[in-house]
């Protein structure tokens, strides 16, 4: 199974693309997290993407694609499936992963598309906000993420539709619920 999922901050990219990894046993490839990872151990390249991070502004697109590759390598050499978390954000990352999947012969069967309203996912963030102190949970920068998605990253869907492996799942509904629906419409594409 190969998955990548196109949802804005808070949607459940994280929630959704733990269980899916687990259940089709399958690597999860989480961007953010990679990317938070570098800055927590002060790398060279946390130190490149520490602002960007802050700002909740999109990482440029040769590291976040840098990472990609490397993970693809690993994904190939674990069996050929992945879960993508938060790739692509931009039409030139959607063309370039196609492209290096294509190269490695593990293009994605499904794009996951968890659908939620700006009300609902400010409001999840917020509450995340008060316990785990990420650096780009507060509502300005929280608004500007929200805005860079409706902008930048919601356009890339119709290159997913254009390629018939959209799926859209209902994702303001709680976790057990939308995590239901994802499995089952997954193993329904899988059969
Ligand atoms: P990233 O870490 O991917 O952050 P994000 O896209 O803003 O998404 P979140 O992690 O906030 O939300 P999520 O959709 O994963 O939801 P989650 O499951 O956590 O990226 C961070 C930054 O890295 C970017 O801003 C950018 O700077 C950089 N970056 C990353 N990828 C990049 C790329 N490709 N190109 C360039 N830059 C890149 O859930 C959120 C909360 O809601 C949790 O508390 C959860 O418990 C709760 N929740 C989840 N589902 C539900 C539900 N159904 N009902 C109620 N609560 C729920």
């Amino acid at each position: 199974m190969r998955v990548l999922m196109v949802a804005p901050p808070g949607a459940g990219k994280g929630t959704q693309g733990a269980v899916i990894a687990e259940h089709f046993r399958i690597r999860h490839v989480a961007m953010g997290d990679l990317l938070r990872r570098h800055v927590v151990e002060g790398t060279e390249l946390g130190r490149r993407v520490r602002g960007h991070l802050d700002r909740g502004d999109l990482v440029p697109d040769e590291i976040v694609l840098e990472l990609l590759r490397l993970e693809f390598a690993e994904a190939k050499r674990d069996g050929g499936g992945y879960v993508l978390d938060g790739i692509p954000r931009t039409m030139a990352q959607a063309l370039a992963a196609y492209r290096v999947a294509l190269s490695l012969q593990m293009t994605a069967d499904v794009a996951l598309h968890l659908q939620a309203d700006d009300e609902e996912l400010m409001r999840r963030l917020l509450k995340r906000a008060a316990v785990e102190h990420r650096s780009d949970d507060n509502e300005g920068v929280i608004r500007r993420r929200l805005k860079q998605y409706r902008e930048v990253t919601e356009p890339v869907l119709a290159f997913y539709a254009g390629r018939g492996i959209l799926l859209t799942v209902d994702a303001t509904r709680p976790v057990e619920a939308v995590t239901r629906d994802v499995l089952a419409a997954l193993t329904a594409r899988a059969a």
